[in-house]
């Protein structure tokens, strides 16, 4: 069975598979492209980067692409503001904003004629993304996501924590497409999440391991030999995450490091007003994309274990539209 289309807002996509926007500096755009180009929606990860890196990236990515793609942004990130005017100043596709919620933006986007998507984890905010003028998408994302989460319980599935949010939306009379994210690796997992209502799919780590994503070899490395990830309640965000193990916040840097300067990421960080608590995320994520590991981050979801391959963007979109039965070919027996 063919996959059905995504619209977001006036944009249609030939595949309702949305690369999720990862930060910092993971989904640039040579990967963007390449999932757009393959008929999915690609999204720049916006948080963490300038409002000149991010008008530069877009452009970039436009050269590249005729497809749907639009950028992420964390609403907790210090730049918000300036990275949204950019994106409304090169009028992206859409603006998908998570980590925090205000109706302010979304409002400001719809005036400008552009789609923006709620990235939430609860029916509670559910009924105000309903209610929200400019919510053109919602994407509903579990604890089995990788990075910083939002669900009460981080540990909540796709399976579980789906359902009753979009039966909120629709009590709300909410009538946007509703996606998928958190876990979601497989064709079978697609046409899992699409039996139980959703519009589409929102996929992370499996197009952070592609020859495309911007992380570094190590980086990749260390998704591929990772069994599983664990959910951990030291980024200072206040938000719990989700990182492979091992990882000990103890190796993590910290600004009173001389090589580390706060680059003010966030608008509240718990390591800035108290340098012995937490660490530097910003730095933590960057030394992981660049290469540093063991001193960074390594965001990923519980699944990143059944992954054992680095394939083109564009490969993994062809296999998943394919076939159920080609799509079981993601074992190691057929790749
Ligand atoms: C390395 C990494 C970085 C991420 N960064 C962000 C981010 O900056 N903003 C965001 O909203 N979500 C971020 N996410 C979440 C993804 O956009 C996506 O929703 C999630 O990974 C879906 O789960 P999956 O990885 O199991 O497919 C990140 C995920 C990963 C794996």
């Amino acid at each position: 069975m063919t996959l059905p289309k995504l619209q977001i807002g006036a944009k249609a996509a030939r595949y309702c598979i949305v690369q999720g926007g990862m930060s910092i500096r993971i989904a640039l755009h040579a990967l963007v492209a390449a999932v757009a180009n393959a008929g999915g929606i690609g999204t720049i990860g916006g948080m963490g980067i300038s409002p000149a890196e991010l008008r530069d990236e877009i452009r970039k990515t436009r050269k590249l692409t005729d497809g749907v793609f639009g950028v992420n942004l964390m609403y907790a990130g210090y730049l918000f503001d300036r990275l949204l005017e950019v994106c409304i100043e090169e009028t992206v596709d859409f603006v998908a904003i998570g980590a925090g919620f205000a109706r302010g933006p979304f409002q400001k986007l719809a005036a400008h004629g552009i789609s923006a998507l709620a990235i939430i984890s609860s029916p509670k905010a559910a009924r105000i993304v309903a209610r929200t003028e400019g919510v053109t998408g919602v994407v509903v994302e579990s604890g089995q996501a990788g990075g910083h989460l939002g669900p009460e319980d981080p540990n909540i599935s796709t399976w579980d924590l789906f359902p009753p949010v979009l039966q909120t939306l629709r009590e709300y009379n909410y009538g946007g497409p509703v996606i998928a994210a958190g876990g979601i690796l497989h064709r079978e997992d697609i046409d899992r999440a699409l039996a139980m209502g959703a519009d589409g799919v929102q996929m992370g780590i499996r197009f952070a391991m592609t020859e495309e994503s911007a992380a570094s070899p190590a980086m990749k490395q260390a998704w591929l030999t990772a069994t599983g990830s664990q959910v951990e309640d030291w980024s200072p965000t206040g938000m719990a995450s989700r990182a492979i193990v091992p990882h000990s916040p103890d190796l993590l840097p910290r600004v009173d490091d001389i090589k580390v300067h706060c680059v003010h990421c966030l608008k509240v960080c718990r390591h800035r007003e108290d340098h012995s608590v937490s660490h530097c995320i910003h730095t933590a994520l960057t030394n992981a994309q660049k290469g540093d590991v063991v001193n960074g981050l390594v965001f990923c979801g519980p699944r990143v274990g059944e992954i054992h391959d680095i394939l083109p963007a564009g490969e993994i979109i062809r296999r998943l539209v394919g076939s159920p039965i080609q799509a079981r070919g993601w074992d190691p027996a057929m790749v």
